[in-house]
């Protein structure tokens, strides 16, 4: 007969794993026998883990996949659900504090961020899946809310994701039908950028990051944070909020960084930049 699930013993601090390497920080959910959901151990040390990380001058890329065969099964529906209801209010409050805000973080993360989708991603999964800038899933993984399945709403924002990266009709039937999509027809839907076969994903992955890695970073960060922003701006007031970015930009030495490029192109003529990024290298102090 089966065994009743029981609350995970795994420590905490062993709740998320990530390494460095070569600028870019891989961060695994790492929960694997227990297909990565998050518990509010998890949605803890996930936090500490992004303060960690997010101004070490060794990382300029923050990867997040997941240990073993999953990317995230959603919540924990013992450890964050029925546990944190069991314990009253203020425990489900802070349970949900404890995930929104290091997806929130996610969101407005100073490092670019790509998600590498490797396996089964569940409704609050979405939640970090948007808050990754970039999205590759391999073509086997699963993609589902399946919060209609067992009767709630698809909450801690997985309707808005579904909503904002997807088409409104094929948002809905997602939503309302809880059939899971493959990696590809994720891609097809708007979920994440592109399907990859399984063993070709981390080599894509990589190939991306070093891209990332060639850009200034400053001008990287404005850049994703100004993509966001504006979606929920008139025309006008991006227009004004791009232009104040930018001169913003400027003061975190975006002046030198773009009369070097500048030089590099009419000057030297050593780059074009329809090709590609100028040779941050040559920055002084860089
Ligand atoms: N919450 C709590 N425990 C989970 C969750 C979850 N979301 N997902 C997996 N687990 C646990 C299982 O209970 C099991 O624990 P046990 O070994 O202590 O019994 C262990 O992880 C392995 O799971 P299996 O179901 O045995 O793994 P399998 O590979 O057969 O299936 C699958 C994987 C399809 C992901 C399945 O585990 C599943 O349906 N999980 C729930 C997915 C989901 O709907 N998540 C909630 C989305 S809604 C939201 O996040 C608000």
């Amino acid at each position: 007969m089966a065994m009743p699930s029981k609350p995970d013993p795994r420590p905490e601090e062993e709740t998320v794993r990530y390494e460095i390497k070569d600028g870019v920080a891989w961060v695994y959910f790492n929960r694997p026998d227990k297909r990565n959901c998050m518990s509010p151990k998890l949605n803890r040390q996930m936090g500490r883990v992004l303060d960690e990380l997010e101004f070490r001058d060794d990382v300029q890329v923050l990867v997040l996949t997941g240990e073993g065969p999953s990317w995230s099964a959603g919540m924990d529906l013992l450890e964050y659900f029925r546990m944190s209801e069991q314990e009253g209010l203020h425990a489900t409050r802070r349970s949900q504090r404890e995930a929104y805000s290091w997806w929130e973080r996610l969101r407005w993360y100073e490092k670019a961020t790509i998600g590498m989708i490797n396996g089964w991603c569940f409704g609050g999964a979405y939640g970090p899946l948007f808050g990754c800038d970039l999205a590759f899933a391999s073509d086997d993984a699963q993609f589902g809310l399946s919060e209609i399945n067992w009767a709630i709403l698809p909450g801690g924002g997985a309707s808005k994701v579904a909503a904002e990266l997807m088409p409104f009709r094929k948002a809905m039937y997602h939503a309302m039908m809880g059939e899971n999509l493959t990696g590809k027809q994720a891609a097809e839907w708007g979920l994440v950028n592109e399907s990859l076969p399984a063993d070709k994903l981390k080599e894509r992955v990589t190939e991306v990051a070093n891209v990332l890695k060639k850009k200034d970073t400053h001008a990287l960060r404005a850049t994703k944070w100004a993509v966001r922003r504006v979606r929920e701006m008139t025309y006008e007031n991006a227009e004004d909020y791009l232009i104040r970015a930018q001169e913003a930009l400027n003061d975190f030495g975006g002046w030198e960084t773009r009369r070097e490029a500048t030089k590099q192109f009419l000057d030297d003529k050593t780059f074009k930049p329809g090709l590609g990024a100028f040779d941050k290298s040559k920055l002084q102090g860089d």
